[in-house]
């Protein structure tokens, strides 16, 4: 028994920060799929433990790393009765990530949805009976390893999240975006700046775990709900600057939360600061559709039109010198997770 897949990772445009128990969102959320940042995972079945608990070791690029295994403990555990298939197996998860590890990129989406379907194929060898929804479940199994990473399981863009304005919005798995979508939205360029390489001072779970009473937590869960219905529309018009605007409010609005945690934090780091004020003049002197969005991290992600890449592309190489950038990755929306052969 084995399976193997190529996950994505995602970027979020309303962001999900705030959770209840058994992994349920605070609100709703909404992002576009990548491509080129992903995750490939194969899970292998390699015998029997001789008892009624699994064995679990997992190498990342070769590597053993003991240090990621609690992580998936706590995942299978939330799975509760659903992973007793397992039972009584051993086996080895080996995984490789498109991008540098230590890079600040998330991932979290992209390795837990990942693991989530081969964990779901291995149920359906094992059984020999088709899931009756396979992205669905997978969906559902991904959230209990991270909340972002239910959104992975689709492409180009997934909602997650209960939501008025979506009648078939659910909070324990994502759907494909059911809404009408302006042709200018199916599909987008990402040319994340690798702002600060290394590993995050505060993680995503600790700071989901601050926005419990959090003096602004109500407010910021009424207001994502809110941008997310405007963005319905601004989606369905086609409207750029009305979607970068949403983008940048979202991201800033989310890192304000980290500033108003008690206790406070920063992940945002002076460089970002420098990328986003330069991004402005650029912008205002090009009137360029050109957006930036921050995920729990340092990072930037630039989102465009897939047409002005080129000019996006010969900016950030042109100031990367200057702003001590190690590295950007291009990146676009993406069609979601593929079955490997192995
Ligand atoms: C800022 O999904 O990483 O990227 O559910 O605890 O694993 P856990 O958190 P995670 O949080 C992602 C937060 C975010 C916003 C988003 O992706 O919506």
């Amino acid at each position: 028994m084995q399976s193997s897949w190529r996950s994505p990772s995602n970027i979020a445009l309303i962001k999900y920060w705030g959770k209840y128990p058994g992994q349920l969102p605070a609100n709703a959320s909404l992002s576009y799929t990548l491509s080129a940042s992903h995750t490939d995972t194969t899970v292998r079945n390699e015998g029997k433990t001789g008892t009624r608990d699994f064995r679990i070791r997992l190498f990342l690029d070769g590597q053993a790393r003991p240090d990621f295994e609690p992580k998936i403990q706590q995942f299978l555990a939330r799975l509760g009765p659903e992973a007793d298939f397992l039972r009584g197996l051993d086996l080895r998860i080996d995984t490789h990530n498109s991008f540098p590890h230590s890079s600040g990129i998330a991932s979290s989406a992209s390795g837990l949805s990942a693991l989530a379907l081969c964990l779901l194929d291995l149920r359906q060898q094992a059984s020999g009976k088709e899931e009756e929804d396979f992205f669905r479940t997978a969906s559902h199994w991904a959230r209990l390893g991270s909340g972002s990473a239910s959104r992975s399981v689709y492409g180009p863009l997934v909602l997650w999240g209960r939501h008025s304005a979506f009648a078939e919005s659910n909070d324990t798995y994502a759907i494909p975006y059911p809404d009408e979508l302006h042709p200018s939205f199916n599909q987008v360029g990402d040319c994340i700046l690798l702002v600060e390489q290394g590993q995050k001072s505060v993680s995503s779970s600790a700071g989901h775990r601050l926005m419990e009473g959090h003096a602004f937590a109500e407010a910021r869960f009424q207001q994502a709900g809110q941008n997310l219905s405007a963005l319905k529309e601004i989606l369905r018009a086609g409207d750029w600057e009305a979607f970068g605007t949403m983008l940048e409010s979202e991201a800033l609005t989310l890192h304000a939360m980290m500033m108003s945690s008690k206790p406070y934090y920063l992940l945002m780091k002076p460089d970002t600061l420098r990328w986003i004020e330069a991004l402005w003049a650029w912008r205002r002197e090009k009137a360029l559709p050109l957006y930036f969005t921050l995920d729990a991290g340092a990072n930037i992600h630039l989102l465009y039109p897939p047409d002005i890449e080129q000019e996006v592309l010969n900016w950030v190489i042109a100031h990367k010198e200057g702003f001590g950038l190690g590295a950007y990755i291009r990146d676009q929306s993406g069609k979601g997770p593929i079955r490997l052969e192995i």
